[in-house]
Order: structure tokens, then C-alpha cells, then sequence
């Protein structure tokens, strides 16, 4: 096969280039460069403007159409991410202007474009929608030409910037400003694919964690439909027992206040005001603190009532999965000494009963005592080892399946739902302190090298590990194509209610 041929050179032989063609899109001329990866020309279009920049009096406001040019934009290299606190990405790596998208795809598709259209695959990056972006950390090679496949990539508003929300507080702030950003790059995508040989009626979204709470909210909002035909959750979705909109609604506040525009009786046109460091130092670093709000136009229903009065496209396909170990990585906010990675401190019975019923309900408490520990033991790594997974199943595993199950109910719609289970650890993960754990097992975004390909490009991965990359990569494709996955590979299946457990 293919991958096997050349995986034993591939890392030495990425080089840039020449520049491609000029493409006409919707909004004027763009010029991007051609990479070659072993021998196989894969054009990057990067830092390609979607929207208007999102500044002055179009901060805190839905995402605008570009305005067109007409000299020719050199496309050559990303565009900045947008404003956050992270390790990985410095300020100076940031900009309030960062709504930009990056499309790869091989040369041959490129120059067939008229004639033969490929499978576009649309990526959403995760970060709890309060960091990361779709720069190089998610990038088309080895994937676009293994699979001669379109990938687009995008940035969109995060944090506060993206998904501050004063409800009724102050209307002219719309709410689930991210979602839209992401809405208006899918938009570009419906628009331009065709240009670069990408089918538009052939598109996959994809995401992990907050991306893939993104998909799932995609899947469900009117404003989406018809955008894309097929969809894969990768751990993550915004169907959660607790949405109260007050909680986030206290949190615009509680910024605001902390900000000199705290006694402003014009809220909207004070905070536009604002410098980018007085509102990213005066918000929470808090996962999840600012994030979707259902009863707009983008999201109407909650979870539940789309599912239940069928209130929802079901002609998508769907792939849901999740790591086995999906909270491990997370668990140290818990308790820092015994969810050390590498080095974690014995519990007791009493006290690791104590973390469970910070998660479960008091009159299901005994229920889940006996579900995750059994009879009291003073086996720690037991113990450790049962939390992790009680909160991985409440936090992660338990929404994503029940989400797919959800979409699939009663076997009456017209879209596919699979789901994965994936339990193979990997060698080097988005989270080192993971790689070091012997405790923390497959941990949340650990399908994410497997997914891009970056065993190709390692010299000391495993076969194996080159085995699974190349078939992950594929899963995209296989439901691109609704390949029946149960022949393919029997550890992928439909869902079905007998799996509800
Ligand atoms: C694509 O088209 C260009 C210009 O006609 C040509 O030079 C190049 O060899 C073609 N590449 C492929 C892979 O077909
Ligand atoms: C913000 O300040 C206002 C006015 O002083 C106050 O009513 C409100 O409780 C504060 N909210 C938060 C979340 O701090
Ligand atoms: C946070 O807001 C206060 C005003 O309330 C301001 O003095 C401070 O500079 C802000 N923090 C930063 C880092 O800008
Ligand atoms: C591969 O492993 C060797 C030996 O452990 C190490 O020195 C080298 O840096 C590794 N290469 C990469 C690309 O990780």
C-alpha cells in the first residue's frame, strides 16, 4: 500500500516552492504556493480573508462579507490567530484581525478542477472556544495528498470576543458570534471550493472537543443547512444536562465590570472601544466560560427539543467517538498532587468518594458508588483510575454517544450515524505531560496526529502507529464515499438504541 511505500522517507522530503496559479474567488484574485511533498506538488492557499476584519465597530457583532480587491493577495502565509491567553501561541502570533481560512489540495486536483470535483473536508479547531486556532497545528500534509482530499482550515472569534453575551442586558450583541464566523467560512467554502476542484456538495465538518461541540451545534442550526452532507464528532458536543444562559450571562458582566467600562451606560459602544489586553486580561482563562446560547436564529433549540420534535436536518451522516481516557488530562485542576501526571499521590476510599460526589447528584450518589468502586478498597491506583473515568463518562463519553444515539433514535433517518471508540495510546500527543503518564492512558485529542497523518512525518513512530494513521485518515473518506464501515473494519459500527447502556 501506498502509506507503506513511503513511510520509510517521507519526513526528509517536505520543501516550498514555486507560487500556484492565480484563482479568481468571490472576492477577488488570490495567489498561494505550491509545497512538495515526495515529489507530489499540494498547493497552500493560507491566511485567505473570510469575512471582514471583526474590529472597531464590528467587535461583539456578527461576522461581515469581506470587501472585495482586485490586485492580486498573496496568500503564502497564515494569518494571525485570535486574541487569547496560551502557551501555545504567543501574543505577538495574535491579532483581533484573524478571520482567515487556509485551503490545501494537490496540484493534479487543482488542475483538473474543471473537469472532476474532490471531497472538501472542513476542519474546526478545538481550545474549549477560549484558545487555538487552524494555523499549523492542523495542516494539509501528509493528509491532502494521501488522500487527495480538500482540507479547509479557519480561525474564529474566541472567548469573550467570540461568545460574550448580555442577553436582553444589552441586545446589540448578538449571541454565538463564533458559531457564526465559522457559519460565514463554511459559507466561503459553498462559494469558492469549486474553484480549487472541491465538490461543494460533498463536504465534511470535522472537529475535536470544541470543535466538535461546534459540528454537533452545526448539525442542529437552520442557518447550516445544506452546507455540508457529512459529519464527525470528535469528542465533544453542546448536548449537556446544565445550560443555564444566566451563568454566561453573569460572566459578560462579571468582565465588564472588571473593565473601565464598568459604570458606561453604552455598553456595546464602550467595550468596541477597549484595548484587545483590557478585555483578554480582565477575562477568565476558565474552559468553557464563555460559550453557545440556545433561542437565537442560529440555535433555536436546545438539544433535546430539536430531537425530540424532530427539529433537526437528519439527512447528514455522522461519525461520534471519543478517547478512553478522555478526562485524565484535566483531572489535575481537581486535585493537582493526586492527579499528578507523572508523579500522583495515594487517596483513600473516603477521599476519592468525596471528588465523585462533586459530580454526580446526592440521591445518585450510591448509585454511582457502586457503578465506578464497588466495595470500599484502598487500591489508589483503582480509585484513580475509577474518577477518571467517572468524569471522563459525565464530561466527555456520555454526551458524544448519546448524542449520535439521539440522531440516530428510531433508525428513520435518512443520514448514517457511526461511532469509534479508540483506546490506543499515543506516543506523542497536543498534551506531553499525557506522553509521561503511565496513569493517564489515551487521553482527550490524542486521535489528532492519527487523524492529520503525523506518524508519516515522524521518523520514530511505530508501524502501528502508521497503520492506524492511515486508516483514520481514511474514516473521513469512507463516509465521503458511504463505504458500509462494518465490512471495512469490524470495530467500526452503526449505532443503534442496543447500544444505549
Ligand atoms: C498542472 O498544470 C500545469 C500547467 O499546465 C503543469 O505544468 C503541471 O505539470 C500540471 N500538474 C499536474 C500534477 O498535473
Ligand atoms: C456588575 O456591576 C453591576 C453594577 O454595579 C452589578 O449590579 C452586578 O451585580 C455586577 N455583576 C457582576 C457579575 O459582577
Ligand atoms: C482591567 O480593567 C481595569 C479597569 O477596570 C484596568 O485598569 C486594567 O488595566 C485592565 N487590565 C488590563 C490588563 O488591561
Ligand atoms: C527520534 O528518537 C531519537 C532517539 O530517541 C531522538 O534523538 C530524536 O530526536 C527523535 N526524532 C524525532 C524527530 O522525534
Amino acid at each position: 500500500m501506498l502509506f507503506v511505500i513511503f513511510s520509510c522517507f517521507l519526513w526528509t522530503l517536505i520543501s516550498a516552492n514555486d507560487l500556484t496559479p492565480i484563482v479568481s474567488i468571490s472576492s477577488g484574485p488570490v495567489q498561494g504556493k505550491f509545497v512538495d511533498f515526495n515529489g507530489i506538488k499540494v498547493a497552500h492557499f493560507l491566511g485567505v480573508p473570510y469575512a471582514k476584519p471583526p474590529i472597531k465597530s464590528l467587535r461583539f457583532q456578527s461576522p461581515e462579507k469581506v470587501d472585495p480587491w482586485t490586485e492580486v493577495k498573496s496568500v503564502t502565509n497564515y494569518g494571525a490567530s485570535c486574541p487569547q491567553r496560551s502557551e501555545h501561541i504567543k501574543p505577538e502570533e495574535t491579532n483581533e484581525d484573524c478571520l482567515f481560512l487556509n485551503v490545501y489540495v494537490t496540484e493534479s486536483t487543482f488542475n483538473s478542477s474543471a473537469t472532476r470535483k474532490r471531497p472538501v473536508l472542513f476542519w474546526i479547531h478545538g481550545g474549549a472556544l477560549t484558545m487555538g486556532s487552524g494555523n499549523e497545528f492542523y495542516p494539509g500534509l501528509p493528509m491532502v495528498p494521501f488522500e487527495d482530499v480538500i482540507l479547509v482550515t479557519h480561525n474564529y472569534r474566541l472567548n469573550a470576543f467570540g461568545f460574550m453575551y448580555f442577553g436582553a442586558g444589552e441586545p446589540r450583541i448578538p449571541s454565538n458570534i463564533g458559531l457564526r464566523d465559522q457559519l460565514m467560512a463554511m459559507q466561503w467554502v459553498r462559494e469558492n471550493i469549486a474553484k480549487f476542484g472541491g465538490d461543494p456538495n460533498q463536504v465534511t465538518i470535522f472537529g475535536e472537543s470544541a470543535g466538535s461541540m461546534s459540528v454537533s451545534a452545526h448539525i442542529l442550526s437552520p442557518l447550516t443547512k445544506g452546507l455540508f452532507k457529512r459529519a464527525i464528532l470528535e469528542s465533544g458536543t453542546i448536548y449537556n444536562p446544565v445550560d443555564d444562559p444566566s451563568f454566561f450571562i453573569g460572566n459578560a458582566w462579571s468582565v465588564l465590570n472588571r473593565t473601565s467600562c464598568a459604570s458606561s451606560h453604552d455598553i456595546l459602544t464602550c467595550l468596541q472601544g477597549l484595548s484587545v489586553p483590557e478585555i483578554i486580561d480582565n477575562q477568565s482563562d476558565g474552559l468553557l466560560r464563555f460559550r453557545w446560547v440556545y433561542g437565537d436564529d442560529f440555535l433555536p433549540f436546545t438539544v433535546n427539543e430539536a430531537f425530540d420534535q424532530d427539529l433537526y436536518d437528519d439527512s447528514v451522516d455522522l461519525l461520534v467517538g471519543t478517547e478512553k481516557n478522555e478526562f485524565s488530562i484535566f483531572m489535575a485542576k481537581l486535585d493537582a498532587k493526586l492527579f499528578n501526571p507523572v508523579d500522583p499521590s495515594p487517596t483513600d476510599y473516603q477521599t476519592a468518594l468525596g471528588y465523585l460526589a462533586l459530580t454526580f447528584k446526592q440521591e445518585s450518589l450510591d448509585y454511582f458508588r457502586e457503578l465506578y468502586f464497588g466495595p470500599p478498597t484502598s487500591d489508589s491506583a483503582f480509585l484513580r483510575s475509577q474518577l477518571e473515568k467517572a468524569y471522563s463518562d459525565t464530561a466527555l463519553l456520555c454526551p458524544t454517544y448519546m448524542f449520535g444515539l439521539k440522531f440516530a433514535k428510531d433508525g428513520q433517518q435518512s443520514g448514517k450515524v457511526f461511532g469509534y471508540y479508540r483506546t490506543q495510546k499515543a506516543k506523542s500527543t497536543m498534551f506531553p505531560p499525557c506522553d509521561a503518564s503511565s496513569w493517564m492512558g489515551t487521553c482527550h485529542a490524542g486521535e489528532i496526529p492519527f487523524v492529520f497523518g503525523f506518524p508519516f512525518l515522524d521518523p520514530n513512530a511505530t508501524q502501528s502507529e502508521r497503520d492506524l494513521s492511515s486508516q483514520v485518515m481514511k474514516f473521513g473518506l469512507i463516509l465521503l464515499n458511504s463505504v458500509n464501515l462494518q465490512c471495512w473494519w469490524t470495530e467500526w459500527k452503526t449505532l443503534n438504541s442496543d447500544d444505549q447502556r
